[in-house]
Order: C-alpha cells, then structure tokens, then sequence
C-alpha cells in the first residue's frame, strides 16, 4: 500500500511544476488556487520527506527500493495457473498463509473446482468491503501465525504461503512451519524473499513491528532438514518446467514441501 502511495506522491511532485508554472500567467481563478496548490505541494514534500529519512535515511534511497519492490504474495496470484498444473488434483482445497490473503483467495475461488480458504497474519483495519465478507464467512481467518492455526491435522490438500514466514525469528519458525505442515496432507509451497533483492516495503515494516530477513535458499534447506521436512522433488521440477513456459523471471524463492505423514 505504502509502496503505492509514495510512488504517486513522487509523480505529482514530478508533474506538479507544469501546472504550477502555468497558473502563474493565467490572471482568473487560478491565483486564487495558488496558496492552495503551494500548501498541497509542501504537504506532499513533508510526507516524502517524513518517509525518505526516517525509515531509509534518504528520500532518493527509498524511492529506488520502492520501485524496485514487490511482493511474494503477487507472484502466488501470478502463479496459481503453475500451480494447478504442477498440483492438479491437490489443488482442489488450498489453504493461504500471509499477508493480503483476500486477493489469493478470491483468485483461487474463481478456479474451477477448488475450494480456498487465508489466514492472514496481521490486522486488516484497512481492508475492502470484499474481504471483510470473507472474514465475516470464516473463509478468511485473521490468526498470529506464531501460534497453533485453528485448524486440524490435514485439513487443506495444499497449504501455500508468502511473505509471512520472512517476519518470524527461527524460535517461532520452529513451530509455524512444522504447524503448516500438520494441516496440509500433499504438501507445503512456500514462496519468500531472496536475501538482498526485497527490503521491506516502507509501510510493512512498520506494520509487521520486526522488518523481514530474507534468507538464503542454503539457510532454508538446513532448516526444512532440522525440521524433517523433505522437498517434494517431483513437484519442484514440474512447477519448474510449467514456470519456465511463462516469461517472467522468478522474483521469490518457492520450495516445494511434502506434508508430514
Ligand atoms: C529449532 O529447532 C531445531 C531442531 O529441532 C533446533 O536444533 C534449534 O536449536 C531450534 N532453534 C531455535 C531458535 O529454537
Ligand atoms: C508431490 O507433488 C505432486 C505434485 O507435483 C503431488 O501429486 C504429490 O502428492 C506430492 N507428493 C508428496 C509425497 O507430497
């Protein structure tokens, strides 16, 4: 959300000279608009400033990563049609774990033959009117995923989940990840960050309370290990192949788990 923000705010500081030098020689209305559109550009100003230097400590810093930033959430929207053709049958109960849960739901409900159900682990004050319905029905769960999820043993077919395990220390990955594994019964996607590549965005961090660590795919394999938790090679290498049909080069790390058994 923030990410939105700040990038339009810079366009209107961008674009806001041509107007702005154009009042200047129109005698009607407009001089009366010129205090309004001066205290509006020195608003603006503030609240890139305000952003630049107190989380990224420069405003041309932040404005960079912004741009350069997405999230792991976005790529499971992209990469459901991957994921139907890597899981086929599997697919048919999808459980999604992190933040913006609405979005991946409402997009798996429109497939054919697949129940979906989110939790989302961090509060949705400013959520729409659609994903509130959601909440309201229960599909969607607003849950800590630090704690046990309220649901049982092999619940969902297929339990994905983005950006949110990116937040937890490996005291409290320890229990989530082994816990998401418990209420899936055909395995476990995880997409997440590359080390280096994603920062947090401006607003999460601050949302989130601890900023993201992006881990290495070697510090992941080591922890699925300690954790028994085997890769599921076989859906690695289809999901590989359907992926590599698109176009786009992977953004996030995803790794292909099975359930515990
Ligand atoms: C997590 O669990 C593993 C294996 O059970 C253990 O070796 C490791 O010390 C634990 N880490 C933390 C931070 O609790
Ligand atoms: C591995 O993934 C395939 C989908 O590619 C799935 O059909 C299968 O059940 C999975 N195996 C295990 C043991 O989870």
């Amino acid at each position: 959300m923030a990410r939105r923000q700040v990038g339009s705010t810079r366009r209107l500081v961008d674009s806001g000279s041509f107007p702005f030098s154009g009042s200047l020689h129109s005698k009607d209305q407009s001089s009366s608009l010129l205090p309004v559109i001066l205290v509006l550009l020195g608003a603006v100003l503030l609240i890139c400033l305000a952003y630049g230097s107190g989380i990224f400590g420069s405003k041309l810093e932040s404005i960079n990563k912004v741009e350069g930033d997405f999230s792991c959430t976005l790529e499971v929207q992209r990469a459901i049609p991957i994921l139907k053709r890597t899981y086929g049958d599997s697919m048919h109960k999808v459980l999604h774990v992190g933040p913006d849960t609405c979005s991946v739901v409402s997009q798996l409900l429109k497939e054919e033959e697949t129940e979906a159900w989110g939790v989302e682990p961090y509060d949705i004050e400013d959520a729409d009117g659609s994903c509130k319905g959601l909440v309201r029905k229960g599909i969607v769960r607003v849950a800590d995923i630090k704690f046990s999820l309220p649901y049982r043993a092999k619940s969902f077919s297929l339990v994905i989940v983005s950006d949110a395990l990116d937040y937890l220390s490996p005291k409290y990955l320890n229990k989530t990840l082994p816990d998401l594994a418990r209420v899936s019964a055909d395995g476990v996607v995880i997409f997440t960050g590359y080390p280096g590549k994603q920062k947090a965005k401006v607003g999460e961090q601050s949302k989130f309370g601890r900023p993201a660590k992006m881990r290495s795919t070697s510090w992941w394999i080591r922890f699925f290990m300690q954790m028994s938790l085997e890769e599921n090679e076989s859906a690695t290498k289809k999901f590989e192949q359907a992926s590599s049909k698109g176009s786009d080069a992977p953004g996030c790390q995803v790794f292909h788990l099975k359930s515990y058994h």
